[in-house]
């Protein structure tokens, strides 16, 4: 039987983000259970609908719609830009919920995970992704939420270095993977 596909979206193009070292570090700790690997978002052409035609679309939209299609599972860990999502990722969810009635997260399990240097963890990220990922049928995993707050003390040059970050962050990693396994089972996938 084939592995479990998990993609990972992150929400900062930073080399050094705070982001990505949340990230990779559920990815290790989910990598023992799934295939996971990290969607490339940074490249796509922002969404217009003009483009949306044969011989218009560009083709990195083509590959990041196959891509997403292909996941059994989605996972966001993101800052917060102005209380919302960087538009990276914003443009990555539009780009993948069209043509209208070909949305490529239809149906899949999610998670979000915010991430930011201050005391409101990305909240107001997590929310608004949360509310466009309802509009676009993703199963947003509801608890654990996971509003990581004060991240800039919580981690050194490579990873994640708070003890009580890690812990949290493998319950996190524990039920998302839970979810996605229910999900997955009762949806006959
Ligand atoms: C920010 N930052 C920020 N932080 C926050 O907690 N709430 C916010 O609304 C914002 N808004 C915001 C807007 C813009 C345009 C930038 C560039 C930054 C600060 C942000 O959390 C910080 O730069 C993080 O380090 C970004 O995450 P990464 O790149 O480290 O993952």
């Amino acid at each position: 039987m084939n592995k479990i596909t998990v993609g990972i979206f992150v929400g900062s193009l930073r080399r050094d983000s705070f982001s990505k070292k949340v990230a990779k570090y559920l990815r290790d700790l989910l990598a023992e259970q799934f295939d996971v690997s990290f969607v490339e978002i940074s490249s796509l052409t922002i969404y217009n609908e003009d483009l949306d035609t044969e011989g218009m679309m560009p083709d990195e939209w083509r590959r990041f719609r196959e891509e997403v299609k292909s996941l059994d599972a989605v996972l966001f860990v993101t800052p917060e830009y102005n209380r919302s999502m960087p538009e990276v990722l914003k443009k990555a969810l539009d780009v993948a919920s069209r043509p209208k009635n070909d949305n490529a997260w239809n149906g899949k399990p999610g998670a979000v995970v915010g991430v930011s240097p201050g005391n409101i963890g990305g909240f107001g990220a997590g929310q608004h992704l949360r509310q466009a990922a309802s509009c676009l049928n993703i199963f947003m995993m509801q608890q654990p939420e996971a509003y990581i707050g004060g991240i800039s003390a919580s981690v050194n040059d490579d990873s994640v270095s708070s003890e009580s970050l890690q812990s949290f962050l493998k319950h996190f990693a524990d039920e998302f993977a839970k979810l996605v396994k229910d999900h997955l089972c009762s949806s006959g996938a």
